[in-house]
């Protein structure tokens, strides 16, 4: 069994992928870190403070652990990214080059790196963005994505490191919560709606985004990382899509649970983002490469999130 190291393992993906891989190969095969304390989402099992701009300390828990797989997770996203643009660029790059180069060095086995709806730009096709869509985005984070993007096809080409990678849409969870994402508001309404308390949307009530349960984007990326190598046609990244809806949508879906449930709308900085990407994304080749395929749809997603969460009062207790 290779050992696994996850980067970022206590962001809002990295906590629940982090547990998903603990229960398939077992906790001790499974390294987490991050430049923060651990949190409960990941579970027990192996810990390292790590920070992925510094190559050294990377190889050093590389070696210290005989890693031979790593999901790199750690990045900026993409509002907190417009505020600290050269940390952004510095974090998202150089963490990066620092694990890819690591890989071609060690011969690593397997790499996983995660890219973004937002390397689109306002160019692109707005519905249904083909895979190869014009890609010029307007964001500091879709240009480091757009960039890592072609370091993956770079580091594949010429050295023959096996990393593969998905460009997630919004990602919604109940466990763990996003942090200076534009997307963020799809996961902080439901926390204010269980509280019954009212929701004040920082997007245009019909912003429509590409969204994806957490479960389905945990299982999208055990899924690609355990394809058969021949099956990868895209080294770059995969489009992959499950959702598409407006905050409007999204407070009617929770609405039909919730009757009483207020939102308001007050655009900030964060709209010009969210209107230069995507309403909706073609993942064809990643269903016909590793037979991609989302389980849940904005009311199933909805219900499971509500049923979770703690405080839901539900429709028939005041
Ligand atoms: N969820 C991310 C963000 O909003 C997009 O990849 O920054």
């Amino acid at each position: 069994m290779s050992k696994i190291l996850v980067t970022g393992a206590c962001g809002q993906l990295g906590s629940e992928l982090t547990a998903e891989l603990r229960n398939i190969h077992g906790s001790e095969y499974v390294v987490a870190t991050d430049i923060t304390d651990p949190n409960p989402q990941i579970g027990e099992g192996p810990y390292e403070h790590l920070d992925v701009m510094n190559r050294d300390q990377i190889e050093k828990v590389i070696e210290q652990h005989e890693i031979r797989v790593v999901y790199h997770l750690a990045a900026l996203l993409s509002a907190n990214a417009e505020k600290k643009i050269g940390l952004a660029w510095k974090l998202n790059m150089d963490g990066l080059l620092n694990v890819l180069s690591i890989a071609r060095d060690k011969s690593l086995e397997k790499i996983f790196w995660p890219s973004s709806i937002a390397v689109f730009g306002p160019d692109a096709q707005k519905n249904y963005t083909p895979q190869n869509s014009p890609c010029n985005p307007t964001t500091v984070y879709g240009i480091s994505k757009l960039a890592g993007e072609q370091w993956c096809a770079y580091f594949h080409r010429s050295f023959g490191v096996d990393v593969r990678s998905l460009r997630y849409p919004g990602l919604i969870g109940y466990k763990s919560l996003p942090g200076g994402g534009t997307t963020d508001y799809a996961v902080e309404i439901y926390h204010k709606a269980v509280k019954g308390e009212p929701f004040e949307c920082f997007l245009d009530k019909a912003s429509i985004l590409p969204m994806m349960y957490m479960s389905d984007a945990v299982k999208a990326t055990i899924d690609l990382m355990n394809a058969s190598e021949k099956n990868i046609s895209i080294r770059t990244s995969y489009n992959i899509a499950a959702i598409s809806f407006s905050p409007e949508e999204i407070s009617d879906a929770i609405r039909k649970n919730i009757p009483g449930f207020e939102i308001t709308y007050t655009p900030d900085h964060r709209q010009k983002i969210a209107d230069s990407w995507p309403n909706s994304i073609d993942d064809s080749t990643a269903r016909s490469d590793w037979n991609w395929k989302p389980e849940h749809d904005l009311h199933s997603m909805t219900e499971d999130i509500l049923k979770h969460l703690p405080g839901f009062w539900g429709v028939e207790t005041p």
